[in-house]
């Protein structure tokens, strides 16, 4: 399996922004207008992902203000009579460095398996993109204790994978999507724990994200929370003073201010 080589500025806190199925042209130019010339500070990394009709209008924009580019979702065939579906290397082409894969909303809405997760990395990895690995656990399941077993089946797609390959995985509990619900500091705590402790049984050393009604205000609580190294944000990247604020937030707290 070909893999890219690990993000060299990995270390960074990487906030990313999830537009989901929100965006037409007209609001692409007005966000990265409202964006700022400078939107990403030193310490922290800052990516989007818009819809597929946006990437290629807003690559080039984004690439100027330092912010990475990401699609939502890739088709795991590198090409021939797939109707509808765009590969990995189609975005690569025009200019993505990440990829979401295994978001709630594709498990759970679009039925997407563990193992089509699993088959989407190795496509996302053959053309040089750094997958989001999203994973988190239902209501129900963090009610009965099945968290952590929940977790580790998600992560187990990275079971043979390399330990160089480039990867981001994203805590994110299905309950606190959309909801205005965040896991309190200590579940972030202990499960950014677990997480980081089976990645590394796996031999994998990467940035886990908090994501779920990540906001301006709780940003920085999360952001402390130790095992965590960034967001993944909904809504609040929708529009550009939200995103900023939490961007900054997250600056403050990864400079100690
Ligand atoms: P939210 O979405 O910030 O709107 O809760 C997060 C996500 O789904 O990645």
């Amino acid at each position: 399996m070909e893999q890219s080589t690990k993000f060299a500025s990995r270390k960074r806190h990487l906030i990313a922004g999830n537009w989901k199925m929100n965006g037409l042209l007209e609001d692409a130019w007005q966000f990265i207008d409202a964006l700022g010339d400078n939107p990403a500070p030193d310490h922290v990394e800052v990516a989007l992902m818009p819809p597929f009709t946006l990437l290629h209008p807003m690559a080039e924009p984004l690439r100027q203000k330092d912010v990475r580019l990401g699609a939502q979702s890739v088709y795991f065939e590198k090409s021939g009579a797939f109707t509808g579906s765009v590969s990995a290397m189609m975005l690569r082409d025009i200019g993505c460095h990440y990829v979401i894969l295994g978001h709630s909303e594709r498990r759970d809405i679009i039925g997407e398996s563990n193992n089509i997760v699993h088959s989407k990395l190795d496509a996302a990895w053959n053309a040089g993109l750094e997958p989001i690995l999203c994973i988190g656990e239902h209501l129900e399941e963090r009610k009965t204790g099945k968290t952590n077993a929940v977790l580790a089946e998600q992560l187990s797609v990275l079971e043979a994978a390399s330990a160089d390959a480039s990867l981001t995985v994203a805590y994110e509990p299905v309950w606190a999507i959309g909801t205005g619900l965040t896991a309190t500091p200590e579940q972030v705590t202990e499960t950014h724990a677990f997480i980081h402790s089976e990645l590394a049984r796996m031999g994998h050393d990467c940035r886990v994200l908090y994501g779920g009604s990540v906001k301006p205000d709780n940003t920085a609580a999360l952001m402390v929370c130790p095992g965590v190294e960034g967001a993944l944000v909904g809504g609040a990247s929708l529009q550009a003073e939200s995103f900023n604020q939490i961007i900054q937030a997250a600056a403050s707290v990864a400079t100690g201010e």
